[in-house]
């Protein structure tokens, strides 16, 4: 433990911290602090398991010490707060506990000190010696007591060493961390906003930042050439467990680069963070998929690497099959896509497939009717229930084999229908049966580090509800230069086929963050917003400042955002972000331990310029 030379020992609370004492430390006089971890009465002599942060020591506490230490001793419940002043020991060698790092040694209490009582009964034990599954709602009622406990404790400090080689890195190579506001105007990354009303200017509202993005693109135009943060951003969506209402972007950008080096630049950066926290070498540089190749082959655009079962079109072979489902989702501009599950003639049964089954039940969620299949028989001849067999012809069934690879053993299931549907209902299906068939395996779910870089996206997106068309990113991607020409009047026409110069890194199926080249042309800017039906006063009001500053001088620039709690949840193998944040929300977003959100008085309303419409439900 690190104190300056000047300060008067004797003043200090703790001399040593429990978990760094050894055997180098025997007979030193030693003043520790910490919570009582457990105590046992061993037939007069009373041992106490002390725990600060950095780990735990036995105190031993023997009656010829004096009666008034023992009897204090005695009355010490769990996670009382307690200093301790005594010699260190080596232990006899029956009781050397190899477990721990302070196993070979004691400390023999001379005096202790209650610096906090125990005044009421935990809700849940903290012990390292004892991590009963809690349930999340009391964790987070407590997360105080949560926080104490070592699961959470090392994912805070895999999520600071995470940020720090961060910054460490992204300093080495000439970035420097601007803060940019947290009181701003909508940005619009596709989620609702946090609004907060203004008292100052009546009848105003602030949105909290969806991310830096406007931002740190004006910081390019100011002439800071790399920019990074690790910055807070807001979204008020539906939350899952990757998604919270509030949550950390390690967040950059950079004037005058093209996108292979953003790509280098990050590879880089994430090979130093796994180096740092795990200790692994990754390789890289990453694999790259175009979206449109991610698309096809695994219906999603953040497609789970760790095993193959790819889905193929199989469209071609089958237009104009006599089985109805198959030709008419063809002919009306849909597809028939299909996957291989090895061995699945056996191991997945019909009732899973049909109606009511759990696979059928996947497919269905993600919209699809059903899922067809044919089986292929230890004879390599083919089965299916249905008009499918009576309507492959030898050609078709010959094709279908080779396209598949399937052989004797398999099962092949096919989505057929809108492009769309069928790929989000296989992926569906893929992932699920990865899972049961264990072609992602327990043991290696948390050791394979599949990345990849997903490119090309399109720029646009179609709203069926809205009936328009939206950015699949955001619209301040940099249209592909190859897909938009240079002739500004051919843009609106060429605009809405066009792929976007943004990526993202994907790990194991998870979006880990995504970026783009940016606009930096005014022109541009405002067709790709008259795009999605932003017209230019609307333009102006939403984006003036920034599309005026286009006009100023504005350098190419581009960047990227990761997701820090994605990130640290990966690292630490959680299953949930909200293991990785120190006070987050539920899935409602509400905070369990501060009651927030919480009711305001109509003084604060009123100063606000603000009447609530809310009733209560009966
Ligand atoms: P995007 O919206 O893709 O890009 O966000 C970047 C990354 O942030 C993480 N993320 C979230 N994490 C937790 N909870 C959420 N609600 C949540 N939403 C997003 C994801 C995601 O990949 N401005 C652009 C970046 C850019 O273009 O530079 C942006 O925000 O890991």
């Amino acid at each position: 433990m690190a104190t300056s030379n000047s300060l008067n020992k004797s003043l200090l609370m703790r001399s040593n911290n429990c978990g760094e004492l050894g055997t180098s430390h025997i007979d030193a006089t030693v003043k520790l602090c910490g919570w009582v971890d457990r105590s046992r009465d061993h037939g007069g002599v009373i041992f106490i398991d002390l725990r600060d942060q950095s780990g735990t020591v036995q105190i031993t506490i023997d009656p010829d010490q004096g009666i008034d230490l023992f009897t204090t001793a005695e009355t010490l419940r769990t996670e009382t707060v307690l200093q301790v002043n005594g010699v260190v020991k080596k232990r006899p060698d029956e009781s050397i506990n190899k477990k721990i790092s302070t196993g070979e040694i004691e400390v023999l209490a001379e005096g202790m000190k209650i610096l906090n009582p125990i005044k009421r009964n935990l809700p849940f034990t903290i012990s390292i010696h004892d991590e009963e599954p809690v349930k999340e709602e009391l964790r987070l009622r407590h997360r105080y007591l949560d926080l104490r406990r070592e699961r959470m404790n090392r994912n805070l400090r895999v999520r600071h060493k995470t940020m720090q080689t961060t910054r460490n890195f992204l300093e080495s190579e000439g970035f420097i961390e601007v803060e940019t506001p947290i009181l701003t105007k909508s940005t619009p990354e596709g989620a609702r906003d946090y609004l907060v009303p203004s008292r100052v200017c009546g009848g105003e509202w602030f949105a909290l930042p969806q991310s830096p993005q406007l931002f740190k693109q004006l910081l390019m135009v100011g002439g800071i050439e790399r920019y990074y943060q690790v910055a807070r951003c807001f979204r008020d969506e539906d939350l899952r467990a990757d998604r919270q209402p509030e949550f950390t972007q390690l967040d950059l950008e950079m004037s005058f680069i093209c996108q292979e080096q953003i790509l280098e630049l990050n590879e880089r950066l994430i090979a130093k963070i796994w180096k740092a926290i795990k200790g692994i070498d990754l390789k890289i540089p990453f694999p790259r998929l175009s979206w449109h190749e991610a698309m096809n082959r695994f219906g999603t655009d953040r497609p789970d690497m760790r095993f193959g079962m790819e889905l193929k079109d199989v469209s071609e072979i089958l237009k104009g099959i006599g089985f109805k489902v198959f030709s008419s989702a063809i002919s009306s501009g849909g597809c028939v896509k299909c996957m291989n599950v090895k061995g699945g003639n056996s191991t997945i049964s019909n009732v899973r497939i049909k109606p009511g089954g759990d696979i059928f039940s996947e497919a269905q969620s993600a919209g699809a009717g059903g899922l067809a299949f044919i089986r292929v028989r230890e004879s390599g001849e083919i089965d299916t229930i249905g008009a499918i067999k009576e309507n492959l012809n030898d050609k078709q069934k010959k094709e279908l084999l080779e396209k598949t690879e399937a052989q004797a053993g398999d099962l092949i299931l096919f989505g057929a229908g809108e492009t769309a549907i069928v790929n989000k209902a296989l992926d569906r299906v893929r992932l699920f049966l990865g899972k049961e068939l264990q072609l992602i395996s327990k043991e290696t779910k948390n050791t394979i580090w599949n990345f990849v870089w997903v490119t090309d996206f399109p720029m646009f997106e179609f709203n069926k509800e809205e009936n328009r068309l939206e950015a699949l990113h955001h619209p301040f991607c940099a249209p592909n230069t190859s897909d938009l020409g240079n002739n500004p009047e051919e843009w609106e026409e060429k605009l809405p086929k066009a792929r976007a110069q943004a990526y993202d890194l994907v790990l194991n199926g998870l979006e880990l963050g995504g970026g783009s080249l940016r606009i930096h042309n005014s022109e541009l800017q405002k067709a790709v917003l008259n795009t999605i039906g932003i017209k230019e006063e609307d333009a102006n009001n939403q984006f003036g400042f920034l599309l005026d500053a286009l006009e100023m001088g504005a350098p190419p620039h581009g960047g990227l955002a990761f997701g820090l709690d994605r990130i640290v949840m990966l690292l630490t193998g959680e299953n949930s972000i909200r293991d990785t944040i120190a006070f987050p929300k539920t899935q409602q977003a509400r905070c369990p331990m501060s009651q927030a959100p919480a009711k305001v008085n109509s003084k604060q309303l009123k100063e606000l310029h603000v009447e609530s419409t809310w009733e209560e439900p009966e």
